[in-house]
């Protein structure tokens, strides 16, 4: 054992005296060529002139392995953290393994790689998704709409302003087909501004005409089914308050003059919105067929709202 690794020193004091000598050249030999071994390991010590050398001479070796490529997001997050944010924050199913989109990274060169040719490509992995689309509203410029693969699918509403119809045809029909002003002064986008998706609320750009009831978006929306708002619906049991928003007249005389009528909704006479209904809807044929005449109960019974008593 021991003379195996004397052995080894003494090979490896010889080695290092002739890089010295190259090294050195023809200067002063004379001391450095002693074969003294606590001499050469002293040299090894300090050498770093022998060190230099040796790695000038072996340039080579710095190259002589196999990198362990880049991999994992872990190691792309390193550098590219705002990626790396915005993925994890708005990446949704695009958080998947960064290589598995970008096979190729780190190769851009503006002279002679450019950058379409490294960045990966949609249809590597969902075709025309949505179809080819039509001239006036082509769907195959992915990034048109998807501006962002990082954050696929924030979707700013103003690059798709004109396509909305294409794929939301029922909507779209609905706008079109019961013009109101929402179909006249009102585009899509107005409405679902920003980005895709969003949802408006009515209050963004209308006051309530019945503030005597305190009333959301989807309150409004009973009555008025937001793409078509002049088709006003409602139920029998809507609050009498809101219909007074705007008939005052009507309510105040229903309240003043109390009968069996006040405790009606105003939606269980008037079923639909400006409809009147004849006093036989509910009361059949009350007296002798003689007096069967509606537009004459109001003679001796006054109005209905205000029935005489
Ligand atoms: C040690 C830092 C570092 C690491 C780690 C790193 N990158 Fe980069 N990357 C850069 C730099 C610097 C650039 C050039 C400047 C820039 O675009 O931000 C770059 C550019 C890019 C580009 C632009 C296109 C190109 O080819 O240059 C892509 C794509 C990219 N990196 C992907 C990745 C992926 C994927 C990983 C992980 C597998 C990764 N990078 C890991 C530093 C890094
Ligand atoms: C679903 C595929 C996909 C995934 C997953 C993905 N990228 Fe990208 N990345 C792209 C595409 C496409 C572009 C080109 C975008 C452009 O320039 O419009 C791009 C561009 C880049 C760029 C250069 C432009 C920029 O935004 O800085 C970097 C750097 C980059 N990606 C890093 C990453 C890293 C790091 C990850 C993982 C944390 C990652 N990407 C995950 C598809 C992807
Ligand atoms: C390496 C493959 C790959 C590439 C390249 C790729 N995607 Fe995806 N993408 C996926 C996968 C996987 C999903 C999840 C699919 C699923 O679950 O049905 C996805 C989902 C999506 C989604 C839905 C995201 C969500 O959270 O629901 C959108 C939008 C999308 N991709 C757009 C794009 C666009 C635009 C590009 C080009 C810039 C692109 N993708 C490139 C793999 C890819
Ligand atoms: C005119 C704009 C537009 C274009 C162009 C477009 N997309 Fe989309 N894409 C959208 C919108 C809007 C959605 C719905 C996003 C949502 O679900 O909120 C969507 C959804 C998707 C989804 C996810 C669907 C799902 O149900 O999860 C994928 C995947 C997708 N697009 C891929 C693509 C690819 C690939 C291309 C290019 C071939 C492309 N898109 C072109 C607007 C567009
Ligand atoms: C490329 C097809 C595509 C285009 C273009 C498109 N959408 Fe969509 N949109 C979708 C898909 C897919 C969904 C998701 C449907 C779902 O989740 O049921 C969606 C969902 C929506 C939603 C519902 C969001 C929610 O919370 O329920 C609204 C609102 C919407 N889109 C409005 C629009 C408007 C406005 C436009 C035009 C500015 C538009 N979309 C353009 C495909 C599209
Ligand atoms: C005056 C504002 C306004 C306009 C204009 C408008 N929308 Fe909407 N849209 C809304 C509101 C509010 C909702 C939510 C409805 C609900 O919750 O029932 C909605 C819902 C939607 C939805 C989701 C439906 C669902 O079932 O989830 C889509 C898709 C949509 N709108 C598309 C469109 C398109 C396409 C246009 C243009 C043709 C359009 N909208 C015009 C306000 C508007
Ligand atoms: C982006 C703004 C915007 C939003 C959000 C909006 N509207 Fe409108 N709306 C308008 C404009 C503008 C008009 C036409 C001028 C007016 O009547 O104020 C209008 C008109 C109307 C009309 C009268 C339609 C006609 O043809 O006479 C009704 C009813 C209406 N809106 C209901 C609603 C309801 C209910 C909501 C919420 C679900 C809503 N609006 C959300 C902008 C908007
Ligand atoms: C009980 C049903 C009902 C409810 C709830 C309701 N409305 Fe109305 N709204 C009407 C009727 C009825 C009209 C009158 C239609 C006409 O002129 O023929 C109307 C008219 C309108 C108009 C047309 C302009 C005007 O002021 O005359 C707008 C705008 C409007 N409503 C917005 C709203 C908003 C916003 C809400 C929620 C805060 C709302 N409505 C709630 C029934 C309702
Ligand atoms: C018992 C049934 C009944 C109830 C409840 C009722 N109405 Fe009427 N309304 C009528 C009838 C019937 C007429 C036609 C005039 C008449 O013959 O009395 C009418 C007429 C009207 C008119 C047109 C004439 C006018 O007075 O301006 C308006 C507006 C009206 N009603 C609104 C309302 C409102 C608002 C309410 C609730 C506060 C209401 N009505 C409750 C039955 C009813
Ligand atoms: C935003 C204001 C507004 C609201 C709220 C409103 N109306 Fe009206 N209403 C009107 C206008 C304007 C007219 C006249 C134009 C028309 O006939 O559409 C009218 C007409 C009527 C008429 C017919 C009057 C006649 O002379 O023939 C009746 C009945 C009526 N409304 C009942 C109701 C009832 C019931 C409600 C509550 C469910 C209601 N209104 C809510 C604005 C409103
Ligand atoms: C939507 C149904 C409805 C309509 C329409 C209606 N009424 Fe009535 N009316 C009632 C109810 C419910 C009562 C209370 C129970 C009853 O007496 O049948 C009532 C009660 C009355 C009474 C008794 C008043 C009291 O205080 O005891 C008179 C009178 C009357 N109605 C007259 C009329 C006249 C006149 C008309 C048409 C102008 C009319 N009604 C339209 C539902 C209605
Ligand atoms: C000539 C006057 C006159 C006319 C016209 C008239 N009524 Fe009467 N009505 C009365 C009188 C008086 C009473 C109270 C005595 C009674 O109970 O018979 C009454 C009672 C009623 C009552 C209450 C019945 C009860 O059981 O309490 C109703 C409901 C009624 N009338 C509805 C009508 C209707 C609907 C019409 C039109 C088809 C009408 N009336 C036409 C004089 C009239």
């Amino acid at each position: 054992m021991k003379r195996t690794t004397k052995g080894t020193t003494v090979v490896g004091a010889i080695t290092i005296v002739m890089a010295l000598l190259l090294a050195a050249g023809c200067q002063q030999t004379q001391k450095v060529a002693a074969t003294s071994e606590a001499e050469a390991v002293s040299a090894e010590e300090k050498g770093t002139e022998a060190a230099k050398t040796e790695e000038m001479e072996d340039v080579s070796m710095l190259y002589d392995f196999e990198p362990d490529p880049l991999r994992t997001v872990a190691q792309c997050a390193q550098c590219h953290i705002y990626v790396f944010e915005q993925l994890k924050k708005e990446g949704g199913k695009h958080q998947i393994e960064c290589v598995q989109c970008h096979t190729e990274f780190h190769r851009y060169n503006p002279k002679t790689r450019p950058y379409e040719t490294v960045i990966p490509k949609c249809a590597t992995c969902h075709e025309l998704f949505h179809g080819k689309g039509t001239t006036e509203v082509p769907l195959d410029d992915c990034a048109a709409c998807h501006i962002d693969p990082h954050m696929p699918l924030v979707i700013p509403s103003a690059e798709i302003e004109n396509a909305c119809a294409s794929c939301h045809k029922k909507e779209g029909d609905e706008v079109a087909n019961n013009v109101s002003r929402h179909t006249t002064e009102v585009a899509c986008v107005d409405c679902h501004a920003d980005t895709h998706g969003f949802i408006p609320e009515c209050s963004a750009c209308h006051e309530s005409h019945s503030p005597g009831v305190e009333m959301n978006s989807s309150n409004c929306m009973i009555c008025h089914p937001v793409h078509m708002p002049t088709k006003i619906a409602y139920a029998t049991d809507t609050s009498s308050v809101i219909c007074a928003g705007c008939h005052d007249a009507a309510y105040g005389l229903l309240q003043k003059n109390h009968t069996a009528h006040t405790d009606l909704t105003c939606a269980e006479c008037h079923k639909s919105h400006a409809k009147i209904p004849p006093c036989s809807e509910c009361h059949g044929l009350p007296h002798s067929k003689m007096m069967m005449d509606t537009s004459k109960c109001g003679d001796c019974h006054g109005i209905a709202h205000d029935l005489a008593s």
